[in-house]
């Protein structure tokens, strides 16, 4: 896998969001697979300054990789929300082309299979985006004897609720236990995709993504199969990786 070492998170930010937003110049109805967390709000920040006169949104398609279950898209903790704050509000894209799984549906596995079905109506997604969890989750595909292919209903690990509580007030009994995630084929679909990751902590599960053997306790690992999959790291996130320089 491609692997690209920045100096520090705003370096790392500025050079994708200046290649996310050539792309969305070339093509303007590009379709974007987009994560939540700490790690891309600086990327969304950047993407929006960059794009700003420069690109619009106004025919790009996005889908976001999970959602909580039972949190309306009007909650303030909702990743639908997450995104509107650090990204939507701030450029000219349009509503009805930004996808979000509904963790309130009243048959979670429909909407699975309805969020299944509009990406493959988009044409699939061109290029996907993704922050990696300390456990090696990519979106919410989290570690264990196996692994989902499609877009499905998961159960969160410990972890993953304590690493999002600062969506919930920083209580992690208020983190759903439950969420919607796309799979591990609809990710490994996406024909180009990069992986994000900032800070020491995230200095072992790189490591293992980029070197380790492929395992279903370490989903972002299978990443290793695509053809087209690069990780975009800072120094600290590095710091496992022999002979990484950055740039
Ligand atoms: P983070 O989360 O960016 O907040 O570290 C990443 C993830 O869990 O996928």
């Amino acid at each position: 896998m491609q692997t690209s070492v920045f100096e520090d998170q705003g370096a790392l930010a500025r050079e994708l969001a200046r290649r996310i937003t050539d792309a969305i110049r070339q093509s303007p109805a590009i379709v974007l697979g987009l994560p939540t967390g700490r790690t891309p709000i600086k990327l969304y920040d950047e993407l929006a300054r960059q794009t700003a006169g420069r690109a619009s949104w106004a025919r790009v398609r996005t889908f976001n990789l999970d959602e909580f279950v039972g949190i309306p898209a009007s909650h303030p903790s909702s990743y639908r929300q997450f995104m509107e704050q650090h990204l939507f509000r701030h450029v000219d894209a349009a509503p009805e082309h930004l996808n979000f799984l509904d963790g309130t549906a009243p048959d979670l596995e429909a909407e699975c299979r309805r969020y299944e079905a509009a990406i493959d109506a988009a044409g699939g997604i061109d290029l996907q985006i993704l922050g990696i969890g300390t456990n090696g989750h990519i979106g919410f595909n989290e570690p264990g004897p196996e692994l989902a292919a499609r877009t499905h209903r998961v159960t969160l690990t410990h972890e993953t609720r304590v690493s999002n509580a600062g969506l919930f007030g920083g209580n992690v009994e208020q983190v759903p236990v439950e969420a919607l995630s796309m799979g591990m084929a609809t990710i490994l679909h996406a024909r180009r995709i990069v992986l994000v990751a900032t800070g020491g902590r995230k200095a072992s599960c790189v490591q293992q993504t980029i070197n380790g053997p492929l395992t279903t306790m370490l989903p972002a690992s299978f990443l290793q199969l695509h053809p087209d999959a690069e990780v975009m790291v800072d120094r600290e996130a590095a710091a496992r990786l022999e002979g990484a320089t950055s740039r």
